[in-house]
Order: structure tokens, then sequence, then C-alpha cells
């Protein structure tokens, strides 16, 4: 598909997105560290994180609003990244955030003049969704000069949003960009929401007017905010004409180092497109993570470094890369994001020796845990892998539980976890029985 609108790069729709915003007079701030400043969140996931007691209006701002390029990490897919084009485990996303100072109207003004006076997006391929109750967002898009059909109401799964389970949240409206009728399933009634292809969201604008509680209720915030997040890679795909964020530029080229490596060319086998994709992805989010401090660990954000890393790991095997190789990617993700990320430059000595232990430690147990796990599959009635086994693979082997599902998913075999967390928790017994042991056998060695 050729674009009927101006080609981008990476960096210049980046550039775009920050200066228009810088020029309607909001701050440009940083991305913040992955690590969030908020004891609710594991990891960063959004751009209005850092904004969060701006909005609790605990701090003020003097700007109008602020804008940024924040780097972010979701996992929640993680069983579909690689598998389609549009989700991945580490992402940008480029915001405006305002705190009682920008009308919704005002948000939904420059949002529109910035995708069809700056990007020149034709505006016959532009549609919106509005929560349901939002009747004033409705007419706002439709002033803009949207027609009624190219305008969807839908209710809280997709059009309400929140970092986490509590903290601001408020109703939204999205932005989609028709990638045309032939990607799409041809229903009669295919419409943003819809699960096919054919319509992809890549800006989402919310009204932050409410703080989660605890208790599940929605204190209103003193003011009425913005926040919006337009996902850069989705962007880029719209702008450089291509059906999938791993063929635009920058993950077009990490998708090489892989082909590199391998000798498999992208394109060519179903198969090995998903190893490289993955490793495509996951190679970000490793890399982001160890040069913002993050260590692999078995619990919290360590766990979730040691999953993506383990995972990549696993799929560069599929490949038939041997050895340790993640490096190579380190080498291209600063070459190609170190101009926006200067933690990655200055921590990539750091963000090496990490991965290479790590790389080096599961190297050394990844083909006996395979061979492991698949006697105990050819040995297996029916289609649950007991939790011992499961467990097995995760002690001795090094198998985060998840690569161990994901592995059986392959097969239609599902995974004991009640089992597998029974024998994590006897374990911890264990451990704490010995720890006692230990510190009893230690005082009346120095105390007796
Ligand atoms: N915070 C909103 C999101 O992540 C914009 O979709």
């Amino acid at each position: 598909m050729a674009a009927d609108y101006p080609t981008m790069k990476t960096a210049e729709i980046r550039s775009a997105y920050l200066n228009f915003f810088e020029s309607k007079g909001c701050k440009l701030y940083p991305s913040s560290s992955l690590v969030p400043d908020d004891p609710s969140l594991l990891l960063a996931n959004a751009g209005m994180n850092q904004f969060k007691e701006f909005y609790q209006g605990k701090k003020v701002m003097k700007e109008i609003g602020a804008c940024s390029c924040q780097k972010c990490v979701r996992t929640n897919d993680i069983d579909i990244i690689g598998a389609d084009g549009r989700h991945a485990s580490f992402f940008e996303m480029l915001g405006n955030f305002a705190f009682g100072g920008v009308t919704k109207e005002q948000a939904c003004t420059w949002a529109y003049e910035l995708i069809t006076e700056v990007f020149k997006l034709p505006k016959d391929r532009l549609y919106f969704t509005v929560f349901t109750e939002d009747d004033e967002t409705e007419s706002v898009w439709r002033s803009l000069g949207v027609p009624a059909d190219h305008i969807t109401r839908l209710g809280e799964d997709d059009n309400f949003w929140a970092a986490g389970p509590t903290g601001p949240c408020g109703p939204c409206s999205e932005i989609y960009f028709d990638l045309g009728e032939e990607v799409g399933c041809g229903c009669p009634d295919c419409a943003p929401g819809c699960d096919c292809d054919r319509f992809l969201e890549f800006w989402n604008l919310v009204f932050t007017q409410y703080d989660g509680q605890e208790d599940g209720t929605l204190a209103p915030l003193p003011t009425k905010n913005i926040d919006t997040g337009m996902g850069l890679e989705r962007m880029a795909a719209i702008m450089q004409g291509v059906q999938s964020n791993y063929e635009t530029d920058v993950m077009r080229d990490l998708i090489s180092v892989g082909e590199r490596l391998s000798g498999k060319s992208y394109k060519e086998n179903a198969e090995s497109d998903l190893s490289l994709r993955i490793i495509a992805d996951h190679s970000r989010s490793v890399t982001f993570m160890i040069a913002d401090g993050i260590l692999p660990s078995n619990e919290g954000r360590g766990y979730v470094l040691r999953r993506l890393l383990r995972r990549a790991v696993m799929h560069a095997h599929k490949l038939g890369i041997e050895g340790a190789f993640l490096s190579n990617y380190v080498d291209a993700i600063v070459r190609l994001m170190g101009h926006v990320y200067p933690e990655v430059v200055d921590n990539r000595e750091l963000v090496e020796r990490v991965i290479l232990s790590e790389e080096e430690r599961f190297g050394v147990t990844l083909r006996q845990g395979q061979a492991y796990l698949a006697d105990a599959l050819e040995k297996l009635e029916g289609t649950v892998l007991d939790g011992a086994t499961a467990f097995t693979l995760h002690d001795t082997y090094g198998f985060p539980v998840e690569i161990t599902e994901e592995i059986c998913a392959d097969a239609n075999i599902t995974v004991d976890k009640e089992g597998f967390e029974a024998c994590m928790d006897q374990q911890r017994e264990r451990a704490r029985a010995a720890t006692k042991d230990d510190a009893e056998a230690a005082w009346s060695t120095y105390g007796g």
C-alpha cells in the first residue's frame, strides 16, 4: 500500500509532534524512567505517569500543559506480541497533558489540526470513537467537520482509560486510521472497535476527571484535565504506508539484525518471522529496562525483565542463532535511539554485561530444559501438564512458567498453575526454614 500523503521517518514524527505542542505553549519534558516514582505501578506504561501529582492537584504547572515522548513497557498483551503488527512490550508514546488549563474542545481541535495539517492525513480515512455518554466530544468532532458516520460510541472497555487500578482516569476518545477495506473482515458493520485489522487506533485522548480510589469508587479531581497518547510506532506505520509496526524504519532495522545473525530472510516463513519480530521487540524492553537500573530477578519488575530476556533467547534458538547474541541488538538500539534516550548510551556497558550474564545462565540449561519438557509432553496423558514438572523447569532449568505455558500452548496443552504455585510455596517454606536453621546455628556458635 503506497501512502497517498507525505511519508515521514520515526524521528521526524517525534519532532513534529513535540514541536507542535511546544508551539501551543506546552512544556517539553523528557521521558521519565521506566521505574515509576509510584508504588501503585510496576513499570511506566503511559506518558501521564510522571504527571500524576499534577492531575491530583498536589503540584501546579505554570505552563498551559506539557508534552513528552515517553518510553513505555506493557506486558499484558505479551501473548500476541509479534503475532500481530501492532502490539509491543516496548513502545514510545507521544503525549500532551494539561491540568485544568485546556478544554476538551481545545484538545480535540489541536489533535485534528496536527493530524490533518502537519501529518496531512486524508480526512476520509480518519475515524473517531467517543465514550457512550459523552455527547460533548461527539459535537466537538462534528464541529471540526468529521461526518457522523466516522464517529462510533463505545463503552467502558474501549473508551474509559486508567493507568492502573487506582489513580487519575476518565472517559476517552480514540482516533483511528482506515488501512483499507482489503485488510478488513468485510463485515457490513465493521467499524473502529472491530477485532479485524482495518481500523488502526493511533491516538487516545483521555479526559482525566476522576481519581480512582482503593475501594473502586471514582473521586472527582479538582480540575478537568487532558492526557493524550499517540503510539509512535503505529503512527510511523501509517506515515510510512506499511501494515505493521515491524516494517517501519526503526523496527525494520532491528529485524535486519536477526536476519543477519540467523541467515533467515524476513517474510519468507511465518514461524521465523514471528521469532524475528519477538526478538526485535523484546530487545528494546530489555535494553531500556536495564539502562533504567532493573536487574533480572525472580520477582516484580526484575521478573518481567527475566521473562522477556529468556523469551528472546528461546526465539533466537528457534532461529538457529547460537550463543550470546543480544549485544548485536543493543548496538543497533544505541545507534537508532541513543540520540533521544542518552541513558542507553551512558549505561551501555552495564546493559551488555547484565544481558550477557543472563544469556549465559539460561543458555546452559535451555536445551536440557527443552528436552525435559519434550519428554514430559510425550509421556503426557490428557491435556494438562502437572505443576511439579513446570516447577522443575522453573527451578532447575530457569524456564519462567509463562514460557513453559507458551510452549505447551503450541501443543494445545495447559499447565496446572495451581500445582505450580503450590510447589513454589513449598520451596519458599523450605527456604524460610533453612534460613531459620542457619540463624539458630549461627547463634549457638557465636552466642553459646
Ligand atoms: N494515557 C492514555 C493511554 O495510554 C493516553 O492511552
